[in-house]
């Protein structure tokens, strides 16, 4: 059921990459939650049920995909209900760069009903080169990365790929209204050091210093003006986790 093409894309060296040095410490915090997946994941899963109906055709691009934790317990358990309603599969496709984590990815359980391929390459790259459409197109925990200059590009390259009909779903880090990125890193560091408890002090010296150099959250405003820029709708939020540092945006096509 698995195929992973094209490797497209060298990753870039960055030493304060939180993924070259191992999946071990993502996979902690993705274990203790304190990413707030799986809230996040319910209302994602809520999202997608209200936007479709068992007939419609569902391809599933989940962008920078990483090892699919959530996602892939999400259409699993859709592509069974759908198969056994006599409706045709699921289509998933994860594209993430890093080799290490598409090899997590490939163990998880997408069920039999869920016809999926993995893409190693860079998100955006992805996209630009990519002639299918998809209903549902998710990024999770990524685009964050962009910084406020090349989310235009980004969003371009989403609408593009977007089927008619479809939605686009963000879950990322999110200023608060009015607040610097700056301000937010400080807010997020000290949740970090405050709460992320049951991680090995080099495990929080990683994941602080990788988010003080790569994130670069906007706030909702500056992150639909980006959208708007490109032609996309303005993407509402429905979620925010507990600690409002993190946010469902949803748009439409
Ligand atoms: C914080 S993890 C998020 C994984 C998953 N989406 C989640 O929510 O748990 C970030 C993922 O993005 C991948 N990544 C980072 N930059 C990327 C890029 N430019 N293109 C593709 N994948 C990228 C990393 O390899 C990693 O798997």
């Amino acid at each position: 059921m698995f195929e992973i093409i094209g490797v497209r894309n060298v990753r870039p060296e960055n030493p304060a990459d939180l993924f070259q040095q191992g999946w071990d410490n993502y996979r902690l915090i993705l274990g203790h939650d304190y990413l707030w997946h799986s809230l996040a994941g319910q209302k994602l899963r809520k999202v997608v049920v209200s936007q479709f109906r068992p007939s419609d055709t569902i391809r599933f691009l989940d962008l920078a995909c990483g090892s699919c934790k959530s996602t892939s317990l999400l259409v699993s358990d859709l592509g069974g209900v759908r198969v056994m309603m006599g409706q045709p599969p699921i289509e998933f496709v994860g594209v993430d760069n890093s080799p290490e984590a598409l090899r997590f990815a490939k163990c998880m359980n997408f069920g039999t009903s869920v016809r999926v391929t993995f893409v190693e390459s860079d998100f955006v790259e992805y996209l630009r080169g990519v002639d299918s459409l998809f209903e549902v197109i998710y990024i999770g925990m990524s685009a964050h990365h962009l910084g406020l200059e090349r989310l235009p590009d980004f969003f371009a390259q989403v609408k593009k790929s977007l089927a008619p009909g479809g939605i686009f779903v963000a879950y990322e880090p999110f200023c608060l209204p009015g607040e610097t990125r700056n301000v937010y890193i400080e807010r997020l560091h000290r949740t970090i050091r405050e709460k992320w408890t049951k991680l090995k002090p080099e495990g929080i010296a990683n994941v602080i210093a990788h988010t003080g150099e790569c994130d670069f959250a906007v706030t909702l405003a500056d992150w639909n003006a980006a959208a708007e820029k490109a032609g996309m709708k303005p993407g509402e939020m429905v979620f925010e986790s507990p600690d409002q540092l993190f946010a469902i945006v949803v748009h439409e096509a």
